[in-house]
C-alpha cells in the first residue's frame, strides 16, 4: 500500500478527479475526507470507498467561504485524530475574455481555486507539521501552463496555482511538506459537457464535431481519463515521489509537447 494510515483532504471529491482520486487513495491505505458543497454526491464516494473495505467520511464546505475550509480542516482532524495530505481540486469553469469578464465571475473563479488553495494550506499547515510532514497538492491544469482560449479567469487562477505550487515548495521544504500540482489537459468530467457544448455553439459545430477537433491537438489522439489523474495524484503524494517538490506535473497526452 502507498498510503497507510495516512489522513488526507481532498476538496472537490464529490465528482470527477477528485473522485477518482479519493478512491484510488482509500485503495492505498488512506483516510480520506470527501468534500464538496453536494451532500448526496459526497455520500455516494463514501459508500463506495466503504464498500470497497476503505475509510472515507464526508464533510460539506463551499471553497468561497474561508470559514468553511477552516472548519474542513477541524473536522478532518477531529473525526481521524491527523492530518497528512491536503489536495485543492475543486474547481468550476465558465467562458470569459477581457470583453465580456464581470469582477463578480473574476472574484469567484479567483476564490474558488486560489484563495481556497492559500487558505487551506494556511489552516491545513499547522496539522501536518504536527504529523512531522506530508503532501500538499494542487490541481492547476494545462491552461495554468499555456493560455487557454476559452477562459481568462481560469487561465489566470490556474497559472496562480503554478506559482503557489513553486512559492510553498521551497517554503515548507524544511517542514518535510512536499508541494506539487498536476496540469490535466482534457479529462472527460462533467466539467466536459458543458465546456465542449459552449465551444461547440461559438464555431456553430456539434459538440461531437468539437470534441473529434479537439482530439486530433492531442498526441495521445484521446481524452485523459479521471483514473489517469488520479494515477498521478497518487504518485506525487505518495513516498515514491519523496524527492519530487515544486513540479507542475502534465496528464495531458502530449498536449503541451506540441
Ligand atoms: N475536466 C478537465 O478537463 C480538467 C482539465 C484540467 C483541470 N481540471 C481541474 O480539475 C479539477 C476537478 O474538476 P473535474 O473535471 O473533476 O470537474 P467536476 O466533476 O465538475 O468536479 C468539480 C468539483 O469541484 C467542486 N466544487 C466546485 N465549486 C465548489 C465550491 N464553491 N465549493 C466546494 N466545492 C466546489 C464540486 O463539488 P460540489 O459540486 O459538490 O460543490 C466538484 O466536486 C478542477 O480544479 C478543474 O479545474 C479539469
Amino acid at each position: 500500500m502507498l498510503l497507510p494510515g495516512k489522513v488526507a483532504i481532498i476538496t472537490g471529491s464529490t465528482s470527477g478527479i477528485g473522485r477518482a482520486g479519493a478512491i484510488a487513495f482509500a485503495q492505498e491505505g488512506a483516510s480520506v475526507v470527501i468534500s464538496g458543497r453536494n451532500k448526496e454526491r459526497g455520500g455516494e464516494v463514501v459508500e463506495t470507498i466503504k464498500q470497497q473495505g476503505g475509510r472515507a467520511h464526508f464533510v460539506a464546505a463551499d471553497m468561497l467561504a474561508a470559514g468553511d475550509i477552516e472548519q474542513l480542516v477541524k473536522a478532518a482532524v477531529d473525526i481521524y485524530g491527523r492530518l497528512d495530505i491536503f489536495w485543492h481540486n475543486a474547481g468550476i469553469v465558465g467562458p470569459d475574455d477581457i470583453q465580456n469578464i464581470s469582477p463578480e465571475s473574476y472574484e469567484k473563479v479567483m476564490a474558488v481555486h486560489l484563495k481556497a488553495a492559500v487558505f487551506g494550506v494556511k489552516f491545513a499547515l499547522p496539522r501536518i507539521r504536527k504529523a512531522g510532514g506530508g503532501a500538499i497538492l494542487f490541481t492547476s491544469s494545462v491552461a495554468g501552463l499555456k493560455q487557454s482560449g476559452y477562459s481568462l479567469s481560469y487561465s489566470l487562477a490556474k497559472s496562480g496555482l503554478v506559482m503557489l505550487t513553486r512559492k510553498l515548495a521551497v517554503d515548507l521544504a524544511k517542514d518535510n511538506i512536499r508541494v506539487n500540482c498536476l496540469c490535466p489537459g482534457r479529462v472527460q468530467t462533467g466539467m466536459r459537457p458543458d465546456i465542449s457544448q459552449e465551444r461547440a455553439r461559438a464555431l456553430g459545430i456539434t459538440p461531437e464535431e468539437w470534441e473529434k477537433r479537439d482530439k486530433k491537438r492531442i498526441p495521445l489522439g484521446r481524452f485523459i481519463t479521471e483514473q489517469e489523474v488520479a494515477d498521478a495524484a497518487l504518485f506525487l503524494v505518495s513516498d515514491k515521489a519523496s524527492g519530487i517538490t515544486g513540479v507542475a506535473l502534465p496528464v495531458d497526452g502530449g498536449f503541451l509537447a506540441v
